[in-house]
């Protein structure tokens, strides 16, 4: 057996030659005699390792002085709990932009903690778009406004910034971080999950604007405090240290290929391959999000019967295709094309579905 294409939707494809290097550096790393696994995260070794990750991020994103970058774990989902505790008192209104499942998740996370209020949803339309700017609805002197730039169920994506005002626009990037260049100056929060984009699941990144941090009044056990992390360089007790060491290793491997905008130049390519099978297959197979909003990271997709997904899976796999089956919320098919996913992938994926339609045509 070989290693296949794999468009999991996360934990997701990693890049081969990061996993050969941790391969190559199992047993023994850095001359410590040990797997990074096993070494202390109070180690020089590792406290180097940890900053370098930070460095490497901080200049692929173009990431200001003035904004933390914590490594933490619990995924997006403790964060979206985490974050409204720590940038607002409990009588203060956070906004929600709902284009989404994950943003209604956040909003649930939300509201034991403070006032919320949802400033626009595309619930109605099924989430298939994004709701014109003009109709968003946010309450004056909000807390932070609450959107998910790539939503990775629906597979709709903002490809612009919206503009809130002052207002600091609180972002989950779990499924799009690192995937294009990003202005980060137009945050307050961008957080998400590593194990879509950037490295394996363990490690949940936050970048946050500092001066937001200790605003919000409430006693908070230390280790919920982002500022206590902060202060801590996010070793206020043990992270995730392998976790960070595999990211570190992908954000060279980004370095390598070229940075965000080269990075983003070829996601770019792969998603316009796979529209272009989508739209060109005389309506065999279909996407139903607005084209505007189509997502570069996840393409959801259907057959022209749900009888024919099974055959589509079961063949797919067999032609070293997998990871394609869509959420049960949407169903259907979804190719999760992250940063790891080769541009090859993408071709053979395309190769595969004109292959498949013509037979079963
Ligand atoms: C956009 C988005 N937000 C949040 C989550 C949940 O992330 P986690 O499992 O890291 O809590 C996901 C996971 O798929 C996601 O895609």
């Amino acid at each position: 057996m070989s290693r296949a294409f794999n468009f999991s939707a996360g934990p997701a494809a990693l890049p081969e030659p990061v996993l050969r290097q941790i391969q190559d550096e199992m047993l023994e790393w850095q001359g410590e005699r040990a797997s990074v696994m096993e070494v202390s995260h109070r180690g020089q070794a590792f406290i180097d390792c940890a900053a370098a990750a930070e460095r490497d991020l901080r200049e692929l994103m173009g990431i200001p002085a003035d904004y933390a970058v914590l490594f933490l774990q619990g995924g997006a989902t403790t964060l979206s709990a985490l974050l409204p505790l720590n940038l607002a008192g409990p009588d203060q209104t956070a906004d929600f932009v709902l284009t989404g499942h994950w943003g209604e998740k956040a909003l649930e996370n939300t509201r034991p903690s403070m006032k919320t209020h949802v400033a626009a949803s595309a619930k109605a339309g099924g989430y298939t778009g994004i709701p014109g700017r003009a109709d968003w609805q946010l309450t004056p002197g909000a807390a932070f406004v609450h959107y998910t730039p790539n939503e990775t169920i629906h597979g709709v994506e903002f490809h612009d910034i919206p503009d809130v005002g002052d207002v600091p626009l609180v972002a989950d990037v779990s499924s799009n971080f690192l995937s294009k260049p990003v202005d980060v100056t137009r945050f307050g929060v961008l957080y998400g999950g590593a194990q879509k984009n950037l490295g394996p699941a363990g490690l949940t990144l936050v970048i946050v604007r500092k001066d937001l941090l200790g605003r919000h009044g409430r006693d908070l056990p230390p280790i919920f405090d982002l500022q206590n992390q902060a202060k801590n360089d996010s070793m206020f007790n043990t992270p995730p240290t392998f976790a960070w060491y595999v990211l570190g290793l992908v954000l060279q491997w980004v370095k390598r290929e070229g940075g965000a905008t080269a990075i983003g130049e070829r996601n770019a390519r792969k998603a316009a391959a796979l529209y272009a099978a989508i739209d060109g297959s005389g309506g065999y197979y279909r996407n139903t999000v607005d084209v505007a909003a189509r997502s570069w990271m996840n393409v959801p997709f259907f057959l022209p019967d749900a009888a024919l997904d099974k055959p589509f899976l079961k063949e797919a796999e067999a032609a070293g295709l997998l990871g394609l089956k869509g959420h049960r919320a949407v169903g259907g098919m979804r190719a999760s094309i992250y940063n790891a996913m080769p541009e090859a992938g993408v071709q053979a994926l395309v190769d595969f579905m004109a292959d498949f339609a013509r037979r079963n045509g």
